[in-house]
């Protein structure tokens, strides 16, 4: 996982729970906390560090996973501007997802390991988005989503379905935009 990540999560925790509870983490999970932009690092250190979270703050490592994306589209919102101005709403941006967005994003970092989406957007009513990867954290999917929609300022009603920890070949969400 990007080093971007990373900075993403040491940003949101550090502002929302304290520069000792990130501290905590890292020393909870045997981490340095040294991520640069760029660079890869092992997937486990996030898991970790969720990990280590989840057990402190009593919640499931899922909850955890859905607050960090939740809370990374602001951010990304003002670091990454292009991707959300060009879009009118959620339903724009998401499907601008996988032709537009994680395509760029490995042109910026080239050593990024993006996620697949695919789409079934025939419907006006309700979207839906197929996540692929071998990451398999739909967690953090639902809560980009769900930030996305707040973003543009929309009642999201999302909808996971089949999910690959349930079973299923891929997690498939409904994602209804009001
Ligand atoms: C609702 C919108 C979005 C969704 C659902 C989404 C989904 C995801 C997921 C689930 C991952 C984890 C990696 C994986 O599963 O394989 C990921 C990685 C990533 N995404 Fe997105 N994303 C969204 C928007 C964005 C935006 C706006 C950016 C802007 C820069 C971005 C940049 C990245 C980067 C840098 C990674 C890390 C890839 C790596 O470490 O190799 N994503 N995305």
């Amino acid at each position: 996982m990007q080093g971007i990540i990373f900075n993403l999560l040491e940003e949101i925790v550090t502002r929302d729970l304290g520069a000792d509870t990130w501290d905590d983490l890292l020393d909870g999970a045997g981490l340095d906390g040294v991520y640069t932009a760029f660079v890869n690092y092992p997937d486990d250190q996030l898991l970790s560090l969720v990990s280590v979270a989840a057990g402190a703050l009593d919640k499931p490592e899922s909850d955890i996973i859905r607050w960090f994306g939740q809370n990374a589209i602001p951010l990304l919102a003002e670091r990454y501007a292009n991707f959300f101005t060009s879009c009118e709403n959620t339903r724009a941006f998401l499907l601008s997802l996988n032709d537009i967005i994680h395509p760029e994003v490995r042109k910026l970092y080239p050593d990024a390991d993006v996620p697949d989406f695919d789409y079934e957007a025939s419907n006006p009513e309700f979207l839906i988005l197929r996540y692929t990867s071998s990451r398999q954290i739909c967690a953090l999917a639902e809560g980009l989503i769900m930030g996305a929609g707040s973003y543009f300022d929309e009642k999201i009603t999302l909808e996971h379905g089949t999910c690959v920890h349930k079973g299923g070949d891929t997690c498939e969400f409904k994602v209804t935009c009001n």
